[in-house]
């Protein structure tokens, strides 16, 4: 009995080990990207994208890269950077877009640096992403909360996932795909809502 007690616990302090390492690494690294959506015109419009490059997969960048696609078709152009990318030359905007990765039902920790020490959010119309596998409600609530802190405006917030289904009357496409496209037609609803401020 005793031995398999201590196999258990040996087993479950492992998991925890591992777990924890995973967290803490997936939390340190990742790219430092920056690509930009501009308009036909060069519109004076511009959005400011921040995420923190997931080191696993690029939905985040998706993501971001979908919703500009939308928003540059109704005149806006934007910037997308990760935070490590991230220059004070960018930080004049009509609209901020902050995209967060869950990692342990928490945003990721250099996206909320960002919003609370990187840039001033008082009274600036903000968009709110909180990407995940599919448990991303709290997160959600702590990005949204980073932002108001800040004196961010939210006036969009929406939560992405890459395992559950992004739209279940949609089950037989691929997720990701489902993403992205309800992503940049998110961009007429936000667009909207800019404009009723
Ligand atoms: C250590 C770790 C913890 C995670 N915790 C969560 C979680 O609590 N909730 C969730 O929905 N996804 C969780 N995920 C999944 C990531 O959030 C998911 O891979 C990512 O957000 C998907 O988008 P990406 O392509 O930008 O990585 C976790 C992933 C890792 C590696």
């Amino acid at each position: 009995m005793i031995i398999f007690l201590r196999t258990l616990l040996f087993i479950l302090v492992s998991l925890m080990l591992l777990w924890g390492g995973t967290s803490i690494v997936t939390q340190i690294i990742g790219n430092a990207e920056t690509s930009y959506v501009t308009t036909k015109n060069n519109s004076p419009k511009k959005v400011l994208f921040v995420y923190k490059a997931d080191p696993f997969y690029n939905l985040d960048q998706q993501i971001c890269q979908s919703l500009a696609e939308g928003l540059s078709e109704l005149g806006y152009s934007s910037s997308i950077v990760t935070t490590k990318n991230f220059e004070p030359s960018l930080a004049k905007a009509n609209l901020y877009v902050f995209c967060t990765n869950t990692y342990n039902f928490a945003p990721d920790w250099d996206t909320k640096k960002f919003i609370q020490n990187k840039i001033n959010l008082k009274g600036k119309k903000t968009v709110a992403i909180t990407l995940g596998a599919g448990t991303t409600a709290r997160a959600k609530r702590l990005l949204e909360k980073s932002i108001q802190q800040a004196g961010g405006e939210i006036i969009a917030s929406k939560e992405f996932w890459l395992m559950r289904p992004n739209d279940e009357s949609r089950m037989d496409e691929d997720n990701v795909t489902v993403a992205n496209e309800i992503a940049k037609n998110w961009a007429t609803d936000i667009v909207q809502k800019i404009n009723a401020f």
